[in-house]
């Protein structure tokens, strides 16, 4: 048992307090001046380090005593790969009826336009006169004027030329529906300012 008396002495050996603001400074604790006070901690602190201690102890016993599904790694994983397949029968179900074949329809034809205009006329000009890119509206093509071409260009890109691949900025069936839209509206149309011609003639 300490007494009063020894308490008070030993924070005297431990404290000073500063005679101009009345602050418990840590004594023999100092560098280039700074001392160090002894503040209590703010409760709120103390309260989250409380609760951090709890959290632990309740994420480790759901861990390793019940291996709680949400914290199970292995499990997790077999979720998401079963997600994933999932997710990729879903899309080979959509691709599986896609057919490369020229669209006549005239609904596919407006919204083949619509892409058209909105994204290929920057460099191929809305009339298909060309302008960075090739003229459409004559025989000559680069790559060849088939169907199969056409979407190999589009969906691979000519990256050094400037084409990009529109293959994740447009569904299939919109690629479809521009190509057939270039095949039976822009090519043998007279454009108002025509580029040269570029590749060879396809009869
Ligand atoms: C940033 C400019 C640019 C845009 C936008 C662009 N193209 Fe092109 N395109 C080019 C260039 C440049 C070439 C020529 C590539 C080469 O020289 O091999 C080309 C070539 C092509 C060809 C092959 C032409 C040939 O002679 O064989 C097709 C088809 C084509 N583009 C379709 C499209 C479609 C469809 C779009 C819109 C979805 C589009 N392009 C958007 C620049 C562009």
């Amino acid at each position: 048992m300490t007494t009063e008396n020894e308490n008070n002495k030993l924070n005297e050996d431990h404290y000073e307090i500063d005679t101009l603001t009345n602050d418990k400074l840590i004594k023999g604790h100092e560098y280039d001046g700074i001392q160090e006070l002894d503040n209590e901690l703010p409760s709120w602190w103390k309260w989250l380090f409380i609760l951090s201690i709890v959290f632990a102890a309740v994420y480790m016993i759901r861990l390793w005593v019940f291996r709680a599904d949400d914290l199970m790694q292995a499990k997790e994983f077999q979720t998401e790969m079963a997600d994933a397949s999932a997710r990729q029968a879903e899309n080979n179900a959509g691709e599986a009826d896609f057919e490369l074949v020229l669209l006549e329809d005239a609904g596919s034809l407006a919204s083949g336009k619509e892409t058209w205009d909105k994204i290929c006329a920057v460099c191929h000009l809305a009339d298909g006169g060309g302008l960075v890119g090739p003229n459409m509206t004559d025989n000559y093509w680069i790559h060849g004027n088939k169907l199969e071409d056409m979407w190999a260009v589009v969906e691979n890109g000519v990256l050094e030329k400037g084409m990009i691949s529109y293959k994740d900025q447009l569904s299939k069936q919109q690629r479809l529906e521009v190509i057939s839209f270039i095949k039976l509206e822009i090519v043998g149309s007279t454009p108002a300012n025509p580029k040269e011609p570029q590749g060879e003639l396809y009869e």
